[in-house]
């Protein structure tokens, strides 16, 4: 293996896609680009590779992580008893933003299970992850590539930004086009539930399935790698009603924060008198695409407190309302 530690391959070739695949295969670290967000890639049957994974996070070894395959057909060899219902999600969202909870398969170390009985698997929609799926032939186990807690990145450089040389390679395609990450839907009992909304939209789901499904509510800590505090920038983030942003901006920016506003389109044309200003796409599919490089622009730009408000939690705002109430919730003792 020629890679050196933290490269980054701009054009994706043949030639830099075999090479990762070989990283892979030699129990290396690959951060490659997903619809999504970028992910962290081991060799997802190799129980030694995920724990590395574990720790260039920074993330406790009890957090599962994701199986992204090459194809549907995969399915067998990580999952055991898959129902009729997931079939049919994955017939229709793969590739795509969805990821099942499924019962894991026998041959499924428990390093990437954390420990459970269950495995969550997804089949991405994006050429150089699949390109790279396909050279490597089996099933990568990839976290979102940043700190464990951290933002998720949606381009290359967020990667090298954040975990630089304890990545062997990282492959750049560009911007991620969702921007937040896939829906987890529970798959293992008869009635299905979403875990984590995410690029599928919920309405999506219910009318593949023909029946409603049930969301988390933010409080309770179900599933490990779901703490209210997550999704996190560094800044404090507050939440407030969208016509309550400016006022309450202005207050602790003369209080002596320095305050980053989210501004929602109806009073994008405000002046605001704050550290620094952005307003946020009318198109949810927009805002999600951009919200992480949001949140990291205003930690960059020396934010100590965003100051933002929930879109309405219809289509994509589901998921986006669901990572900013994770932004804003209770942080563990530094
Ligand atoms: O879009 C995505 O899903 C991205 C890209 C890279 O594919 N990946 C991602 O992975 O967001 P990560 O590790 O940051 O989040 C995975 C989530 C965690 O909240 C974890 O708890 C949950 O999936 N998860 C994984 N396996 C699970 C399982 N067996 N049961 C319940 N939740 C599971
Ligand atoms: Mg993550």
């Amino acid at each position: 293996v020629t890679a050196k530690p933290g490269d980054i391959d701009s054009a994706v070739g043949k030639a830099a896609i075999d090479r990762a695949a070989g990283v892979l295969r030699g129990g290396g670290l690959v951060a490659f680009p997903t619809e999504t967000v970028y992910g962290l890639g081991a060799n997802a049957a190799d129980g030694a590779a995920v724990a590395r994974v574990f720790q260039a996070k920074g993330r406790p070894p009890s957090h599962p992580l994701i199986v992204h395959l090459a194809d549907a057909e995969q399915l067998g060899d990580w999952a055991d008893d898959v129902p009729a219902a997931a079939r049919l999600l994955a017939e229709r969202f793969w590739p795509g933003p969805l990821t099942l909870v499924l019962r894991r398969g026998r041959r499924v170390p428990l390093e990437t299970t954390g420990g459970l009985e269950t495995v969550a698997v997804r089949v991405p929609a994006h050429p150089v992850a699949l390109a790279l799926l396909s050279a490597f032939g089996g099933g990568i186990a990839a976290p979102s590539a940043n700190r464990f807690g951290s933002v998720s990145p949606t381009t290359a450089g967020h990667v090298r930004a954040e975990l630089g040389a304890a990545v062997d390679v990282v492959l750049d395609g560009g911007p991620c086009q969702v921007g937040v990450e896939s829906t987890i839907v529970d798959a293992t009992g008869e009635a299905l539930s979403i875990l984590r909304p995410g690029g599928v939209t919920r309405e999506d789901l219910q009318a593949a399935l023909g029946r409603p499904l049930a969301v988390p509510s933010t409080s309770p800590v179900r599933v490990p790698g779901q703490h209210p505090s997550h999704y996190a920038p560094r800044a404090r983030v507050v939440l407030v009603e969208p016509e309550q942003v400016i006022a309450e901006a202005e207050r602790a920016q003369n209080s002596g924060h320095q305050v980053g506003a989210l501004l929602s389109p109806a009073f994008a044309d405000a002046e605001v008198k704050a550290h620094a200003v952005v307003a946020v796409p009318a198109s949810m599919p927009a805002y999600a695409r951009e919200l992480y490089a949001f949140l990291r622009e205003l930690d960059q730009r020396g934010c100590d407190l965003i100051v933002a408000s929930l879109p309405p939690e219809a289509g994509l705002g589901l998921a986006i309302a669901n990572r900013l109430r994770r932004a804003a919730g209770p942080r563990p003792a530094a």
